[in-house]
């Protein structure tokens, strides 16, 4: 797939890292284009200006803070009905709450803000440290993802770019679910900094067959 990663730190360069390894035709942007470069020349991707790098791809990544993402995603110009993955986390300054959410969440926000593209929530409840070594867990388990979007297609190719990287994908309903998952999220980011249990955890869903 061609795919454009918006942002070039933590998230950004672990899912340019991980999408080439999967064999995507990457592109990278970011505010600060020497370390665009420096993130594409790594790992065998393309670097473009932030203006208009959106046109083209089956896939844009927003890996900016959620503060940044709708002027960072109205910067790259998005095609008419792109699809746009929001990992974002609408963070407060210390980490441990959320500045949004009962009654919307950043996905909606964004999906508000930029109504033209097909909006997908996923990765967000997903370490960039455990982005950047890979889902595969050993003895069969993997990452997880949770997917959360209104348009079925766009969901497809996001969950099929997921798997690609070797990820586990759950479907997590409409994009009003992203009020589940970014408290989600917030959770994972108390157990592992505030908890101490570190950056390698991730959260699932298990079942008693
Ligand atoms: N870190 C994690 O473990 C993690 C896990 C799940 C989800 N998330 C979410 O993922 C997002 C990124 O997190 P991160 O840790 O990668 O943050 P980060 O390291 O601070 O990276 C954010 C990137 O966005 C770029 N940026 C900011 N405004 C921009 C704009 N207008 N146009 C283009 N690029 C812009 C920044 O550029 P500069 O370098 O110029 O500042 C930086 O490269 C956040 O929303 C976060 O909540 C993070």
């Amino acid at each position: 797939m061609k795919i454009l990663v918006i942002g070039t730190g933590n998230m950004g360069s672990a899912f340019v890292q991980q999408l080439t390894r999967a064999g995507h035709k990457v592109s990278v942007t970011g505010r600060d284009s020497a370390k665009a470069a420096q993130v594409a020349s790594r790992h065998g991707a393309r670097a473009l200006p932030v203006q208009g790098a959106a046109s083209g791809n089956e896939i844009v990544i927003l890996a900016t803070g959620y503060a940044q993402a709708v002027d960072a995603l109205r910067a790259a110009t998005p095609d008419a009905g792109q699809i746009v993955v929001d990992i974002t986390n609408p963070l407060t300054a210390d980490y441990m709450g959320l500045t949004i959410g009962h009654t919307t969440s950043a996905a909606e926000e964004i999906a508000r803000a930029v109504p033209n593209v097909r909006l997908v929530k996923a990765f967000n409840t997903v370490f960039a440290q455990l982005l950047a070594a890979g889902p595969d867990l050993g003895a069969g388990r993997r990452v997880t993802t949770f997917l959360a979007g209104d348009d079925a297609p766009a969901k497809e190719a996001v969950t099929a770019m997921a798997r690609s990287m070797g990820f586990e994908v759950i479907d997590a309903g409409t994009l009003r679910n992203a009020r589940y998952l970014e408290p989600l999220a917030g959770l994972n980011i108390y157990l592992g900094y505030g908890a101490g249990l570190g950056t390698g955890i991730a959260p699932t869903w298990v079942r008693k067959d």
